[in-house]
């Protein structure tokens, strides 16, 4: 057994990153933390510890810190690195434009000068469906045109991806994982999303409301082209996009350049199909409400994933239904712990 690759993750104690932290752990992966917790707590980093039964070395700094930034490849032997830390909510980054334009693209690019003056040459990154804006067709693949995002947050992944085409010819070789919808939760209901004040997504506010921490759901439009007038989306388990990470990793270490790939099901879901199918798998009833329609919203995007099945040799494996299981049982489980 040849000496273990340490994994550097940036945004390790957040939603998607904290699962990826088991995963690559599990894959038998040395992983430090990297993370300012501005998205995040502790608790995220105790379940770690309680699921992996390791103390993973935990870095608290913002990766928008080049010195900060820098000790740390100074100090630890990182082989590769998987980039999550950016803000992430769609309708927040209309409102705040500058705050994701500096921490979603400043991060990336002093990440980048690191790996440069360290000669870490493979990054995955954390990438996103809303590089797609409106698609006219759908679903989407790689090869869809990227149109003009409809968000500053898709913004600064577009911006992303040309940076990442962009450091090709320095020796920077990354893949690039286009999220869909993550939803759900690690099956041990010891880590799952933690929105800090009122969730921007979808199913902690679904998951808040039910708890009874929310009066009520609002549904932002139901006079859309789609199949029940609501937006339609491509709903994914948090642990299955995870797991796409640790495929990609594989992937990496054997090619160079900027490689892309969706990572979502392939099956698109309406706003209403998900209540409806978390009402019925966890037997109760949502209060919810019909508003407006949210600035910065597309109408309706999902994944044409056949790249990545064939590319990563990755495949999800659960369902909606257990992905809304998942995330009710971690409800109930943080609600029992003391905040
Ligand atoms: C989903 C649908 C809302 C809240 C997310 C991530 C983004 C990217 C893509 C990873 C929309 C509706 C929501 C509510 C609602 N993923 N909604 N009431 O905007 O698709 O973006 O996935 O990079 O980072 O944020 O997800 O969960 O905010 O919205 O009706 O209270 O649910 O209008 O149609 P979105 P979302």
């Amino acid at each position: 057994m040849g000496k273990k690759k340490n994994i550097a993750v940036t945004g390790g104690a957040g939603y998607i990153g904290s699962h990826a932290v088991i995963q690559l752990i599990e894959a038998g992966f040395d992983v430090i933390i990297i993370d300012n917790l501005s998205r995040s707590d502790q608790r995220l980093l105790e379940g770690l510890r309680k699921i992996s039964g390791i103390n993973i070395p935990f870095y608290k700094i913002d990766c928008t810190n080049y010195s900060q930034l820098e000790e740390i490849f100074k100090d630890n032997q990182i082989d590769a690195v998987i980039h999550f830390a950016a803000y992430k909510a769609v309708g927040e980054s209309v409102e705040k434009p500058l705050e994701y334009y500096e921490n979603n693209v400043l991060s990336l690019v002093t990440l980048l000068k690191c790996m440069q003056k360290y000669k870490v040459t493979k990054l995955i990154f954390s990438s996103s469906c809303t590089v797609y804006g409106e698609p006219d067709v759908v679903p989407v693949t790689e090869k869809t045109s990227m149109k003009r995002a409809n968000s500053p947050y898709g913004a600064t992944k577009q911006m992303c991806e040309r940076i990442l085409e962009d450091v090709q010819p320095i020796g920077i070789d990354a893949v690039s994982l286009r999220y869909f919808n993550p939803i759900g939760a690690h099956p041990s209901g010891l880590i799952g999303e933690l929105p800090l004040g009122a969730p921007n997504n979808l199913v902690p506010y679904i998951t808040q409301t039910a708890a009874g921490l929310r009066d009520h759901l609002t549904v932002f439009g139901n006079d859309y082209n789609t199949v029940d007038g609501t937006c339609v989306r491509d709903y994914i388990h948090v642990t299955d996009l995870a797991e796409a990470h640790i495929k990609a990793l594989k992937f990496i270490d054997n090619e160079q350049g900027l490689h892309i790939f969706n990572i979502g099901t392939g099956v698109g879901c309406s706003v209403m199909e998900l209540i409806n199918q978390f009402e019925e798998v966890n037997n109760l009833k949502l209060n919810y409400v019909f508003g407006p329609r949210r600035p910065g919203d597309v109408e309706k995007v999902y994944a044409d994933p056949s790249k990545s099945f064939e590319g990563l040799q990755w495949k999800p494996r659960y369902s909606i239904k257990e992905a809304l299981q998942h995330a009710w049982q971690w409800e109930k489980n943080i609600r029992s712990v003391k905040q």
